[in-house]
């Protein structure tokens, strides 16, 4: 007969949440097991950040977060804080550098991290098994049964930490919604977020033809979503730190606006030029606060390029204009394929913002990007990884 062997917390998933909620329960000497079904533990983290791992933001706060409730992520966010990562680090003697906007990415590498939260649980006693599918979850008044390809288990608290479902490759799924449909919790559908956009082709025959590799510093505006960072024509379309944040508050159909010459006055700029050389071309003036190849097109498709003299006042502000407003509608995204997170997950009001737990099923938590709650490009996402984790890692 199969025997069971029984924990006080079983945590699904060894990915950046899990790790940080085990070594926790652990330190509570609760007895933890982390399942996973991958071969080695962190998988994600060790490919964040170019290998540096994007690890927190310093301006970490509860508006660079979407959820369908914007005030969930508050209490986990206050209670397990950047500065308490970074005190984490300081124990494990690793360092790090800010490299812009706040976002601080580890010296050592990606595989510091993990090593770090891999000892805090090796510190805490907790057991690891690997290459393990989840094929059931039963529950009772006595707790949770799991039957699992390495064998049968049983737990009081249950934790699921299986993150969202982009980069399917990797092997990531939407198990964590599976679980809370099991249960009868409301969940918002995952969809792809931090996300290159695709043009159609006739857009990347005509207006982006031979833009591809262009990098320039612009405000990209959609929704209730504006960041200044920098955009990348690619071959498909477009992507960049400044895309990428903006794909989260798009929905297909909708435009993108772009200001391609941030913080400048953009007409009274054209007026002056115009009045000190009368002769110079359009195209001219334009490669010198943009790419010469990016000026160049834009003088061949949105507007005539003459010499500036030859403008009059309304053909100038219609320049500006499209320079500081110009509405891109992308064909639609790269999908889960390349997305670095996913939107949706387990709906908020399911959960205990202290806790995590589910309101209606005692002993049965979601931490991570199980939850919906998705942070913006650069450390949000770790950090509400860890904040969530150390909650839950409280009370399991
Ligand atoms: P995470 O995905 O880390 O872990 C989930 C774990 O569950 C995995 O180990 C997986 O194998 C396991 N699992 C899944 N299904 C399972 C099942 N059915 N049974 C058992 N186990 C299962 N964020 C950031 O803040 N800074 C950054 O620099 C980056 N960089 C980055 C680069 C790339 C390429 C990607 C794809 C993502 C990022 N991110 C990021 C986002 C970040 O990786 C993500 O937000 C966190 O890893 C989420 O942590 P979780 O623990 O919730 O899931």
């Amino acid at each position: 007969m199969q025997t069971t062997d029984t924990y006080d917390v079983i945590i699904l998933g060894a990915g950046a949440a899990g790790l940080m909620c085990a070594a926790q329960a652990g330190k509570r000497r609760r007895r933890v097991l982390l399942l996973d079904k991958a071969e080695k533990i962190g998988k994600k983290i060790l490919i964040s950040g170019g290998g540096r791992c994007n690890f927190t933001n310093l301006n970490v706060n509860p508006a660079a977060y979407l959820s369908q409730n914007p005030h969930f992520c508050k209490s986990a966010l206050s209670r397990y804080t950047a500065q308490d990562f970074l005190s984490l680090m300081r124990q494990y003697r690793l360092t790090w550098h800010e490299k812009t906007l706040g976002q601080l990415f580890c010296d050592q590498k990606a595989p510091a991290i993990v090593e770090m939260l891999w000892a805090e649980c090796r510190a805490a006693d907790v057991a690891l098994r690997l290459d393990t599918e989840i094929e059931r979850v039963t529950h009772d008044a006595a707790g949770f049964d799991l039957i699992t390809t390495q064998g049968h288990y049983h737990c009081t608290s249950l934790v699921i930490a299986t993150g969202g479902p982009s980069i399917p490759r990797m092997g990531s799924t939407d198990f964590g919604l599976r679980i809370a449909k099991q249960f009868g919790l409301k969940n918002i559908p995952f969809s792809p977020a931090l996300v290159p956009f695709t043009l159609t082709q006739e857009m990347l025959d005509g207006l982006f033809a031979g833009l591809a590799g262009i990098s320039t510093e612009i405000t990209a505006e959609c929704a209730a979503g504006a960041f200044r960072e920098n955009l990348l024509f690619t071959h498909r379309g477009l992507s960049g730190p400044a895309m990428l944040q903006i794909s989260s508050y798009w929905q297909k159909g909708a435009a993108v606006r772009i200001n391609l010459l941030p913080g400048k006055p953009v007409f009274t700029w054209l007026q002056t030029l115009q009045k000190q050389r009368p002769k110079a071309e359009l195209k001219t003036v334009l490669a010198e606060v943009l790419p010469t190849r990016l000026a160049h097109r834009l003088c061949e498709t949105l507007f005539p390029n003459r010499p500036l003299g030859q403008y009059g006042e309304k053909a100038l502000q219609a320049i500006a204009q499209q320079l500081q407003a110009w509405e891109i509608t992308p064909a639609g995204t790269e999908g889960m394929r390349t997305a670095e997170v996913s939107l949706g997950g387990v709906d908020t009001r399911e959960l205990s913002s202290k806790t995590m737990e589910a309101r209606q099923v005692a002993g049965l938590y979601f931490i991570g990007e199980t939850v919906d709650v998705t942070g913006w490009l650069g450390g949000y996402n770790f950090q509400w990884a860890w904040s969530s984790g150390w909650c839950a890692g409280q009370t399991v």
